[in-house]
């Protein structure tokens, strides 16, 4: 890392040195004086400009490459509550007493299993938000007809093309998700999941071995040949609200559609319909980010996954079944919660880690460091300094990753950039060892990264070209997030 920026800055020098003074066509021996000194001043000038930029170079960039604390990985949202504390507890930050009481009482709303009188059914996957999102952390590859509150995975179904304001085409008869389960105990719905084992060797000649899933859907569904499907795990909602208030021009800044720098690597922001509004703002929610805000965001699982009506999502606005009193409870519960502290930022083999992390050029998606909003509506969120390891943007993530599934901008290859604050604090929040990726098919971090594909290609071919001491070092710097 350092021997680039060394080059880099002998270039600077050079240029700056070379560069002609001023207009030298005209310029002679027989220039006046006044104009002599001046390109003589110049030239200095420049000189000492070069030389600046040279050693603040030397002195500065190596400090760049260094690995950074990210103990307080949500700024003052950081919490080091152990276990699931950490991210169901109110922010250490949230001091106001109604504030705090406010965010205590959407646990009950997101916990609390349902049932048909707070207007679940007939058909739901899951009977509560926290039987998917497990202590609100990322959920198993539970897929059964079995499971007594529901399963914690999402089948999506559509039709090919979407229309034309973007969304999808539902398929007649099952709508755009499979709703494997039902109040009266029918399970004539149900989904099974498989999975294909493929193999690989990393560059020092380490074999490994990625799975990728098969599902196989019940006659009783009668889906056309032509659904497109697309399964989803249920992700953590960690620093949820912190993501929010991350402002719709960061986003756009960070954005390069037509990989105008070159890099290989052009994010995309996704544009979709704000429900409540009828505008067309910033995605940042959901795996192909179709979702703009926690409220829309956990209305849409009320609706989808319960068949739960609301104020942003009903089929008669005279049959509303949770209140928007109710709707916002669960926002802000999952807006104010703490966000786990980075652990063992001292550790040498975490330290060497960042650095590998950085290296390998990860960070052109995963944004390491962030600043949210002055002005968003949680006080308590604003300005802060975070470390959320994602841009919130849409890559191609090449084929061994794509579903096809097209919806507003995101395209079927196209996926939003994992948050990765919380990462290996997954570990600690439930007994079986937790998957990863849109689908859950990676059975460890390490399983995730050799997916990477398409625009991440060039970071996947780095990491299994790395040492195996190298490969254990981002892990364990993976791990401490
Ligand atoms: C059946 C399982 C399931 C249930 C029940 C469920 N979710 Fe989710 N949740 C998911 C999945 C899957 C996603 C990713 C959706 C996507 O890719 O579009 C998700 C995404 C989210 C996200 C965005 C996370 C992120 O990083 O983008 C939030 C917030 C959320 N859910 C809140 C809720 C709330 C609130 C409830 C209860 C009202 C709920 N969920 C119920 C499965 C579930
Ligand atoms: C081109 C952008 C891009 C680059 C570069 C990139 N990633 Fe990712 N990363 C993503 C996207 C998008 C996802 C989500 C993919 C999915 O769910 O299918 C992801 C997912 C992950 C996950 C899984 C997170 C989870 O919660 O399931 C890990 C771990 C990860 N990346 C680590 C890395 C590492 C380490 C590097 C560098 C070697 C890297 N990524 C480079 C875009 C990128």
């Amino acid at each position: 890392m350092v021997l680039p920026r060394y080059f880099l800055a002998i270039k600077v020098v050079r240029v700056l040195l070379r560069a002609p003074a001023v207009d030298s066509g005209s310029m002679t021996s027989k220039a006046p004086f006044k104009i002599v000194l001046l390109r003589c001043g110049l030239r200095c000038g420049r000189m000492v400009l070069g030389w600046t930029i040279a050693l603040a170079s030397f002195s500065f960039m190596p400090t760049c490459a260094q690995a950074e604390d990210l103990t307080a990985l949500g700024g003052d949202l950081s919490s080091d509550l152990p276990g699931r504390n950490a991210i169901q507890v109110v922010a250490p930050n949230v001091t106001d007493g109604d504030r705090r009481a406010a965010q205590i009482a959407g646990f009950s709303p997101f916990h609390r299993i349902r049932d048909r009188s707070d207007g679940l059914g007939p058909r739901f996957i899951n009977k509560s938000c926290g039987g998917c999102h497990v202590n609100n952390g990322r959920g198993p590859t539970t897929l059964s007809s079995a499971a007594t509150n529901g399963s914690a995975m999402v089948v999506k179904v559509k039709r090919p093309g979407l229309r034309s304001d973007g969304s999808i085409r539902e398929v007649r008869g099952v709508g755009s998700q499979v709703l494997d389960h039902n109040l009266r105990g029918d399970r004539s719905r149900s989904v099974k999941l498989s999975w294909r084992s493929i193999s690989g060797t990393y560059r020092d000649g380490t074999p490994y071995r990625l799975r990728r899933p098969k599902l196989s859907f019940s006659s009783a569904l009668r889906l056309p040949a032509s659904t497109v499907v697309s399964l989803r795990m249920s992700p953590a909602v960690i620093g949820m609200g912190l993501l929010e208030a991350i402002s719709d021009e960061t986003v756009i800044a960070a954005s390069d559609p037509y990989d105008s720098n070159g890099d290989g690597i052009s994010g995309r922001v996704a544009m979709v319909p704000d429900r409540a509004t009828g505008d067309r703002v910033v995605g940042r929610f959901g795996f192909k980010a179709t979702e703009p805000s926690v409220v829309q965001q956990s209305a849409a699982a009320l609706y989808h996954d319960m068949q739960i009506t609301n104020p942003l999502f009903f089929n008669s606005p005279s049959r509303i079944e949770v209140s928007q009193e109710s709707l916002h409870s669960l926002a802000i519960y999952l807006r104010l919660a703490g966000v786990p502290k980075a652990r063992d930022q001292q550790n040498t083999s975490v330290v060497a880690g960042q650095e590998v992390f950085t290296g390998l050029g990860c960070e052109a998606c995963h944004t390491k460091t962030v600043t949210t909003s002055a002005t968003y509506q949680d006080p308590e969120l604003r300005n802060q300094t975070i470390h959320p390891f994602t841009d919130l943007l849409l890559h191609d993530m090449g084929s061994g990753l794509a579903d096809g599934w097209s919806e507003f901008s995101a395209g079927g290859r196209e996926w939003r950039t994992a948050p990765l604050w919380g990462l290996g604090f997954a570990a600690q929040l439930s007994e079986r060892s937790p998957v990863y990726l849109h689908d859950g098919r990676a059975r460890s971090i390490e399983e995730a990264i050799l997916w990477h594909g398409g625009e991440a290609a060039a970071a996947q071919r780095g990491f299994t070209d790395l040492s195996a001491v190298e490969r254990q070092q981002l892990l364990d710097f993976l791990a401490s997030l």
